[in-house]
């Protein structure tokens, strides 16, 4: 348990059934989301919640006072996250079963099914926090923002006029598939920084620290898993936290590195790269060729534990541009159909080992 002067802020997200197919989220599976949260938060067991969705994933906003990973508020969304299911399931929503694991809950939601981004702070005066949201984008898409975010003063000024800032940002970078992670400062350790998380499938930024104090500035969700065929998959879908002013980067500058949409790993079957298009909350069905791969921003004031919001934060002509762009981006790369680099270098879905198997008397040695 926190001392109760912290607060915890969590995101939760997972996919409990796709309406239409796995593009938008049902109506009266939110409701039952906040019915249920609403009843944790009357019993005193959080202090506020908000849900949202994006593209088919819906997203659990939820401050307490219980610190990171902590089991009664991980159980307590996983049965949010059951009744959503059941929902789901009578519903008959498209592949209700595939977001949460059937085992029984054992302490935390962590290879569950669900992702999760949890930090732990001391509210400021004022504390004004971005949630990035997004669907059909892979785990390390946030590398190329958060790069921009926090180590490049052409995205961010505030890196050399505010004088907090000026020591920089440490990253702490996730080897998937390795169990190890390492901490590299920027700007002194730049180009190492760059030099690994341009690999955005092999390297992960998970956490942001400011230098100047060690005080935690952002965190990305963990994986989320999906099962199917009795295999767990990792899941499209990450989320983003982010402390904004005063000594961190301006709620703008945040949303500046977003205004260039990058090309993710993604959208259909999890097998094609494709720009992340930033929208306002209502444009997050991502419905082309189940895409391209959407973020929503929704933007909060924190006082003393609630949630004043959500702004939301695209909803905003300034990203026109950038929406125009992805349009573009994406007319350019369908023409591509099933040829790489518009499908991707480790697509999820792949019929090849089937075919190699049916052809495998036609090869002949050359
Ligand atoms: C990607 C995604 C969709 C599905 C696609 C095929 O994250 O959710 O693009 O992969 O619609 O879905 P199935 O295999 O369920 O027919
Ligand atoms: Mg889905």
């Amino acid at each position: 348990m926190a001392g109760a002067s912290k607060l915890t802020l969590s995101v939760f997200t997972a996919d409990i059934g796709g309406f239409v197919g796995h593009i938008s989220s049902h109506p009266e599976v939110l409701d039952t989301a906040k019915e249920r949260l609403y009843n944790s938060r009357e019993k005193g067991l959080i202090e506020d919640f908000h849900v949202l969705r994006c593209g088919d994933d819906i997203e659990m906003i939820v401050t307490h006072r219980n610190g990171v990973n902590d089991r009664e508020t991980h159980e307590l969304v996983w049965n949010t996250l059951q009744a959503c299911r059941e929902e789901s399931a009578g519903l008959k929503l498209y592949a209700a079963e595939q977001g949460l694991s059937r085992e029984a809950f054992t302490g935390s939601l962590r290879g569950m099914g669900p992702g999760a981004a949890e930090m732990e702070f001391i509210e400021r005066t004022s504390e004004p926090v971005v949630i990035l949201m997004s669907n059909k984008a892979a785990i390390g898409s946030w590398n190329l923002p958060l790069y921009k975010i926090f180590a490049d003063p052409f995205n961010t000024s505030g890196l050399i006029l505010d004088p907090i800032m000026l020591e920089g940002f440490s990253f702490k970078v996730l080897a998937r598939g390795e169990g190890r992670e390492i901490v590299l400062s920027a700007p002194k350790e730049a180009h190492y920084l760059l030099a690994l998380i341009g690999s955005t499938g092999k390297y992960i930024v998970n956490t942001i620290f400011r230098n100047s104090d060690c005080d935690i500035s952002a965190v990305i969700s963990s994986s989320k898993f999906r099962v199917k065929g009795g295999t767990a998959m990792e899941e499209s879908t990450p989320v983003a936290i982010f402390r904004c002013q005063a000594g961190f980067p301006a709620t703008g500058e945040v949303m500046e590195a977003l205004s260039f949409p990058h090309l993710v790993e993604g959208w259909m079957r999890n097998s094609h790269n494709g720009p992340l298009m930033p929208v306002p909350f209502y444009e997050a069905n991502p419905t082309r060729f189940d895409g391209p791969p959407r973020v929503i921003a929704a933007g909060f004031q924190i006082t003393n534990g609630r949630l004043i919001g959500p702004h939301d934060m695209f909803d905003d002509p300034a990203f026109d541009g950038a929406r125009r762009l992805a349009g573009e981006v994406t007319e350019y790369l369908r023409r591509h159909g099933p040829f790489q680099p518009h499908l991707s270098s480790r697509p999820e879905y792949s019929a090849v080992p089937f075919i190699m198997e049916k052809l495998k008397e036609r090869f002949k040695k050359i």
